[in-house]
């Protein structure tokens, strides 16, 4: 079983219990609030985490990611939540510009 460490949400650790199911369904499951406004149709970024450590523990890079990041819109060390899968260990951040105003970050 793999497990996702959100280093600024007071490290919030959730454990993977489907490496099947999206990351942003993962934080749904665990009843986390996490901006999305597209519905997780990969139609805009601000699904997005910033990968600090494991980044090779993510399913492989989608087409909305590579158009994003073309755009300069997702960097090399970001990924949309709603595309990815999680295959091990990650260690990620909730970008300063998508917090939720009703949520204690750490
Ligand atoms: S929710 Fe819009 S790209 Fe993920």
């Amino acid at each position: 079983m793999s497990t996702i460490l959100i280093a600024n949400w007071k490290n919030k650790t959730l454990s993977v219990n489907d490496p099947n199911v999206s990351l942003l369904r993962l934080f749904q499951n665990h009843r986390l609030d996490w901006m999305h406004a597209c519905g997780g149709k990969g139609r805009c970024t601000t699904c997005k985490v910033i990968v600090l450590e494991g980044m090779e523990n993510f399913s492989q890079v989608t087409p909305a990611e590579n158009r994003y990041r073309a755009m300069g819109a997702l960097q090399s060390n970001e990924r949309l939540s709603c595309q990815v899968r999680v295959l091990g260990d990650v260690t990620v951040e909730v970008p300063e510009e998508y917090k939720l105003p009703h949520i204690t970050y750490s």
